[in-house]
């Protein structure tokens, strides 16, 4: 079932999601729902505070051709390596709709987590996956990709989106 997306600013994106315990079938219900949501955006990446779920759950699909989909669902994920040369990415947000901005990160990462067949997986990620895995463990811990701009920058980005949620609200 799509979920309706968070638009900043809303508290609930500025919290510390909690560790999942074990994979029940509602973790596994939360993961698919997740992608389901995120393909119909369409987006490469979401994770659950963005559906207002303060869980250790994201999912990402940096794959570029439909037909050759690799959806993946990371409970507790987190970083266990990262490279020293970083890279740089245009990111956005589904949380952020319609705003860009360049960040640096870390160009490769190693991640471990857990499936949902709760068992541990760990992987080294590049280019546009190794950016997109960071930014969704970042949501994890409340933080936003605007988090990296200067303040005016994010004042601007966040005094449109709350315009946008106005506009929205008187069309509801
Ligand atoms: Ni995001």
């Amino acid at each position: 079932m799509k979920r309706p997306i968070l638009i900043h600013p809303d508290p609930r994106l500025k919290k510390l999601c909690e560790p999942v315990a074990e994979i029940t079938p509602e973790i596994a219900q939360l993961a698919e729902d997740m992608l389901e949501t995120m393909y119909d955006a369409p987006g490469v990446g979401l994770a659950a505070p963005q559906i207002g779920v303060t869980k250790r759950v994201i999912v990402l699909d940096c794959s570029k051709e439909q037909d050759a989909r690799r959806p993946l669902a990371m409970v507790n994920p987190e970083v266990v390596w990262e490279s020293e040369d970083l890279s740089r990415y245009e990111e956005g947000c589904l949380s952020i709709p319609e705003q860009y901005a360049e960040v640096a990160r870390p160009a490769e990462v190693r991640v471990r987590w857990l499936g949902l067949d709760g068992a541990v997986q760990e992987e080294q990620f590049a280019g546009l996956w190794a950016t997109c895995v960071q930014h969704e463990i970042d949501h994890l811990n409340g933080k936003l990709f605007i988090d990296f701009l200067g303040p005016l920058k994010r004042q601007m980005i966040t005094r449109k989106m709350e315009k946008l949620k106005r506009e929205r609200a008187r069309q509801a």
